[in-house]
């Protein structure tokens, strides 16, 4: 019997040599350490040994099995200890790296412009329109018939403007003026504000024209508004919109609503008034509309045009947005391509 147990105590040594990691440690642990192993076998024979036999064998059984929990407790150490520190080398944090940039969203360059240009008439005194004056969904009344738009005028056909279906006299305003009459119905001049907003136009669709699109309206009716005075401000905000000293032109123009019109260019900023094909080779680009409130209107709504006098203008955002960044294409505001809103 003790040659028997020195023959497994061989192997088992043999066997911890050449365990290898935590795995095949645990496995000749169970081999030679636990409740059925073959040291256990033995003991069982124990009974048939003689009596001095006995404890001999015993206490061998006893030192072998300790010896080899001994060795395998060593060794199952060293091997924790390996694999710690390979997790640990390989989990390494490294705090100086740099952080994953979190993308954020940012405000449209149409908001932007439209942002850009509120706070440029808010410099200059207009306050902007309470938004309930300033709807999307109008009545040809505010839209046109306020505005001295005549019955029978193109921009009121179905090839201009949407009509609702089913609500007779209800379009979808075709320009940010629908505000004008509702503003001066609503509160007495002095009255300045500016209406930024949505129009709709039913248009076909190409690089210069959407049938959605934004204007700003502005509107000042005090006593004593003069034509001197709407060219100090649209030359004002020209400054400060395209910069410096960006000469402007004032053209004889007509919008049924303003008496004179006028239309206003400026230099153009890819040829500075050379000519070139962005600006038709003239050296100007138009960018707005505007002049004195027709007498007509301010009766219409109930404005004594003997006491009181008012200026108006119109500009369309993404035209002012286009000319700024040299944008050739109404479109790119639209289809929501970030390699170009990341531009701005
Ligand atoms: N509503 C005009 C348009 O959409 C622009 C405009 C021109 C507005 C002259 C004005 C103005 O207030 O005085 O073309």
């Amino acid at each position: 019997m003790e040659n028997k147990i020195q023959e497994i105590r061989t192997l088992a040594l043999q066997e911890i040599e050449q365990a290898s990691d935590l795995k095949s440690l645990e496995d000749v642990k169970n081999k030679y350490l636990s409740r059925n192993c073959e040291f256990n076998n033995l003991k069982k024979g124990m009974k048939d040994l003689t009596p001095e036999m006995r404890p001999v064998i015993g206490s061998l059984l006893n030192k072998v099995s300790s010896e080899l929990e001994t060795l395998i407790n060593e060794k199952n150490d060293i091997f924790y200890k390996k694999e710690l520190n390979e997790k640990l080398l390989s989990e390494k944090i490294d705090v100086t790296l740099e952080g994953e940039q979190i993308p954020l969203g940012h405000v449209h360059p149409l908001t932007q412009t439209v942002n850009e240009i509120v706070e440029i008439f808010n410099h200059l005194g207009f306050s902007l329109i309470d938004p309930a004056l300033s709807p999307e969904v109008e009545t040809e009344k505010y839209n046109f018939d306020l505005l001295n738009v005549p019955k029978e005028h193109p921009a009121r056909d179905v090839q201009d403007t949407f009509y609702c279906d089913g609500a007779k006299g209800v379009v979808l305003r075709s320009q940010t003026s629908n505000a004008q009459a509702r503003q001066m119905m609503s509160s007495k001049p002095p009255i300045k504000i500016i209406s930024p907003g949505r129009v709709y136009r039913n248009e076909n669709v190409s690089a210069r024209k959407n049938n959605l699109f934004h204007q700003i309206e502005g509107l000042y009716v005090d006593k004593n508004v003069t034509m001197a005075q709407l060219k100090g401000v649209l030359n004002e905000f020209v400054r400060l919109y395209f910069g410096e000293s960006r000469p402007t032109r004032y053209r004889n123009s007509f919008f049924p609503f303003t008496e004179p019109s006028v239309e206003i260019d400026v230099q153009c900023i890819m040829c500075q008034g050379k000519g070139c094909s962005v600006c038709s080779g003239s050296g100007w680009l138009e960018i707005l509309g505007a002049g004195m409130v027709d007498p007509n209107v301010l009766r219409d709504v109930g404005i004594d045009p003997n006491v009181y006098s008012g200026f108006a203008f119109g500009m369309g955002v993404e035209r002012l947005t286009m000319l700024k960044y040299a944008i050739d294409d109404i479109r790119l505001f639209f289809n929501n391509d970030e390699r170009f809103l990341k531009q701005f």
